[in-house]
């Protein structure tokens, strides 16, 4: 298995220390275009090193002795480029003077366009032969990148300007070139935060929360502004490791082109991958981005890049300008910039949008559509309806003792109330199993439990179906296993949920959703606590009434009317505190 973190690694000594070997890494093609060398320092502003040619007029064809000279360096890389063009690719090929000490590499389509060291050995003088292509420009410029030390650099230092016979004198001024300017400011860095302005206007956005301004501590934030065939993309979020966003076809991790910026001893990298499956990302070795910058502040990880709407000639780069799901992660990384898997599931767009198609702002959701369905079913369920049923079976007996349809009305809001229940978990059951298209090995006890719940409700009406008639000696067995049944399930769906809400899957807001439970079920053990209590004074009550003998049935009656407003009150009351909670998960499941 090759190992990114130790690829990547590598590639930041690129300059100082690649075989000539074929450049196992390949790394050093990303800096054909920037030429820079040490994503996360600066180079130094004014160049101490020169670049001389033998010639100041040259034919295709020709050879051109190059040599850079200046104070002592360990690192070098030169490169002949269009004087009219110099962010334009490399041009024509080198030969080498001394391959002790140079190498040649292949930038761009053209093999040899540049020449670099072979290792960090001090030298103050390097040469090599430039071959002028048949295709040449008019006017031709020598680059070179001048690495002192490891810190100690030099990027882009402008080399003489050599043109061809009879040529019209070179229209663009070289040195308004920025990358050239002589410059303290940070190259690699961005200089300031991204912004939201234009979102949905200039650019296509997606923010998580939602309208999150991406300067802010928690918010993810992705967006995509088009310059004619370039994509210009900024990407920030809060990570002590890796911030990534991945393109897809689908829902689900597999067969995707991934952009990770990763954290590595407080550089950034810049990385592309395409995800095969749910293994860990192979980094590409080479990917077409260009303008790669960074920042790492207060632990918000911010990098932008561009790369063009198609880069046919790299493998695993989606053209942008179709429909995708846009997933975006976050995760650790080691301290060798090894990545790990995302700690909670990817933020995933809410459907497939085509980011070259007008900007748009959206938001997307962390949880897949089936699981949160699942726990808002199972909320509903397992909080309300099982609970109200349970109340009315235990204290309103003698509140609704009338008959409706042949049977009393409590035993018929008790029969709905739980028939519903074990119809919301089974519909809630199966969906976790289409979702991950069987049993989820990663999901802990949850499944287990949910499973002995769903048994246990199935269980319950069925042998209620069966129940011995009400004066039947067996009829207490009956009562006995249906409450004991029932609570048993009852308390296994509270910590089932308890497991549930805190998945990857779902993850509601830690540690609010623990506490808003704990306060649930205090809320329910109170009210039935409360009811009781009451129960046992009012057969005390009675009991007394009913010992003295003194009183008449008229008290009787009075005492039980005033026991049964209590007992409705209470269960208003405690439907209200029950819907409250309710509302308030929901309305968590559904912001998730
Ligand atoms: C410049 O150097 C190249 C390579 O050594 C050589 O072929 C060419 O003749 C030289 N040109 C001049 C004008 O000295
Ligand atoms: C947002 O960023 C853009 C590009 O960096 C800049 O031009 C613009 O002024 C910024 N807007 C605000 C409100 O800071
Ligand atoms: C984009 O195209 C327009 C007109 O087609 C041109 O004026 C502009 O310079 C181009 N921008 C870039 C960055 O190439
Ligand atoms: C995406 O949008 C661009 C620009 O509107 C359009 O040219 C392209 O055909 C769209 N792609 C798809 C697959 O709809």
């Amino acid at each position: 298995m090759e190992l990114p973190g130790l690829t990547r690694t590598l590639w930041i000594f690129t300059f100082l220390s690649v075989p000539v070997a074929g450049y196992p890494n390949g790394k050093v093609k990303e800096a054909c275009s920037s030429m820079r060398p040490l994503h996360g320092h600066f180079p130094q502003p004014s160049p101490v090193h020169t670049i001389s040619v033998n010639v100041t007029v040259f034919r295709p064809g020709d050879h051109i002795k190059v040599s850079l000279s200046g104070p002592v360096f360990e690192g070098f890389f030169i490169q002949a480029r269009n004087a009219e063009n110099l962010d334009g690719p490399a041009i024509g090929s080198f030969i080498l003077a001394d391959e002790r000490i140079s190498q040649l590499l292949t930038c761009g389509r053209v093999k040899n366009s540049a020449v670099s060291h072979t290792s960090k050995s001090k030298k103050n003088h390097v040469e090599a032969y430039w071959v002028s292509p048949t295709d040449a420009p008019e006017h031709v410029q020598f680059l070179a990148t001048v690495v002192e030390k490891y810190k100690l650099f030099w990027v882009k230092i402008l080399g003489p300007v050599i043109s061809q016979p009879n040529a019209p004198p070179l229209t663009i001024p070289t040195s308004i070139t920025p990358d050239t300017l002589p410059t303290s400011q940070p190259v690699s860095h961005l200089t300031k935060s991204f912004n939201a302005s234009g979102c949905g206007n200039t650019k296509f956005c997606i923010r998580n929360p939602p309208k999150c301004d991406p300067g802010a501590a928690d918010c993810f934030f992705l967006s995509f502004k088009q310059n004619n065939h370039s994509m210009l993309i900024e990407m920030s979020g809060p990570s002590e490791g890796y911030i990534a966003f991945a393109l897809s076809h689908d829902q689900w991790m597999g067969d995707d082109d991934a952009y990770l910026c990763i954290n590595e001893d407080h550089r950034i990298n810049v990385n592309t991958a395409y995800l095969s499956g749910r293994t860990p990302p192979v980094l590409d070795s080479e990917n077409g981005l260009e303008d790669i910058s960074w920042r790492v502040a207060d632990g918000v990880v911010q990098c932008s890049f561009r790369r063009n709407l198609h880069l046919p000639a790299y493998k695993g780069r989606f053209n942008l300008d179709a429909n995708y799901y846009i997933f975006l992660a976050d995760g650790e990384a080691s301290e060798g910039g090894l990545i790990y898997k995302h700690n909670r599931q990817p933020l995933i767009t809410n459907g497939m949008y085509n980011v070259t198609d007008s900007p748009k702002d959206v938001g997307g959701s962390r949880s897949p559509l089936l699981l949160k369905v699942h726990a808002s079913l199972m909320f509903v369920a397992w909080m309300t309806t099982v609970s109200i049923g349970v109340i009315v079976a235990r204290f309103f007996k003698p509140v609704w003792p009338y008959s409706l349809f042949g049977k009393e009305i409590w035993f018929q809001v008790h029969r709905m109330l739980m028939l519903t229940t074990v119809l919301l978990t089974s519909i809630a059951f199966v969906l976790p199993f289409i979702y991950r298209g069987g049993w989820s090995e990663r999901a802990g006890f949850h499944p287990y439990l949910g499973c002995t719940v769903m048994a246990l409700a199935i269980f319950q009406p069925l042998m209620a179906g069966f129940r011995p008639p009400p004066h039947a000696p067996r009829r207490h067995v009956f009562n006995w296993v249906h409450w004991s049944t029932g609570t048993t399930a009852r308390i296994l769906a509270v910590v089932t949920m308890f497991l549930g809400m805190d998945l990857p899957a779902l993850n509601l807001p830690d540690p609010w959703d623990t506490y808003t439970m704990i306060g649930f079920v205090a809320w329910h053990v109170g009210i039935d606590v409360l009811l009781e209590i009451h129960s046992y004074c009012l057969i005390r009550k009675v009991e007394v009434i009913d010992d003295d003998r003194i009183q008449i049935l008229q008290s009787l009656t009075s005492a039980e009317a005033e026991g049964h407003t209590f007992k409705q009150i209470m269960l208003t009351i405690y439907i209200c505190g029950n819907a409250a909670f309710l509302i308030t998960f929901l309305t968590a499941i559904h912001q998730v």
